[in-house]
């Protein structure tokens, strides 16, 4: 596959340092029994007071770490964000960007998506930039402006690469923690919509080098029907990161690739 395959964890704030310990543990227990070269890439993101901890526990599987978010700072007087340099000396890679519940409730925009993003891959962390409309968006007709607004305002003028760079996550917020999943052909029209927006602000082979996840109540039971779609490289799991056997089941999913 010319893009890389991402089953990124987002535990939200869930978990303590023991219990973050024990998912690890019992996650790499159920992957031993799958053949590592189909395996995709694995990116855990705990909770930031254990995100060291967990990066550094000795593990047969090779899982990626990566924080919730990302501060645009190398440091300062910013109280309560984490330096890219931070997250990097944890011993994570990578880092979950603009997520709609930072949007929502901790009022980040696309202006502040794009500072993060900036500096975040200058330091040398992939982000994972979220995007997606809300269910009022959606129903007035405005998805594929929202997307385009996000994209442009959030993104523009970085510098992508493509494979192994950013990725871009494809979140409708009316799908997150709801139980209610886009459709296989919702999340690959918008995804569609989305890679076709970057090679016209990149190139064709930069849009087709990046990576782009679903994310919204995906589970092992959804999770096949999604990763079956041309243009769905992988998701991005809250809830569902939480339970051994859905994450494995999801994990096991992208084998359809
Ligand atoms: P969910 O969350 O899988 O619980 O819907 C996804 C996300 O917020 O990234």
């Amino acid at each position: 596959m010319s893009r890389d395959l991402i089953i990124a964890g987002n535990w939200k704030m869930n978990t303590t340092p023991t219990t973050g310990e024990d998912l690890v543990t019992a996650i790499d227990e159920r992957l031993s029994s799958m053949p590592p070269e189909n395996l995709p890439q694995i990116v855990l993101c705990p909770p930031a007071t254990h995100l060291a901890r967990l990066a550094s526990m000795t593990t047969r599987h090779p899982f990626q770490f990566g924080a919730q978010n990302v501060h645009w700072a190398e440091s300062g007087a910013f109280t309560g964000e984490l330096a890219p340099s931070m997250i990097l000396a944890a011993g994570a890679s990578w880092a979950i960007i603009g997520h709609s519940e930072r949007r929502r409730y901790f009022g980040e925009t696309d202006e502040t998506v794009r500072k993060r993003a900036e500096r975040a891959l200058a330091a040398g962390l992939r982000p994972i930039v979220c995007i997606g409309e809300t269910l009022e968006e959606r129903q007035a007709g405005a998805t594929f402006d929202v997307l385009r607004r996000q994209l442009k305002v959030g993104l523009e003028g970085l510098t992508l690469t493509g494979k192994g760079g950013l990725v871009i996550a494809y979140e409708p917020v009316w799908a997150i923690g709801t139980g209610v999943n886009a459709t296989a052909g919702q999340a690959e029209e918008a995804h569609r919509f989305i890679r076709d927006r970057i090679a016209e602000m990149w190139n064709s082979e930069i849009a087709s080098g990046t990576s782009i996840l679903y994310g919204g109540s995906v589970t092992d039971q959804n999770a096949s029907e999604l990763l079956a779609c041309p243009d769905v490289d992988g998701a991005l799991v809250g809830g569902a990161s939480l339970k051994v056997d859905q994450f494995a089941g999801i994990i096991a999913a992208t084998g359809a690739k």
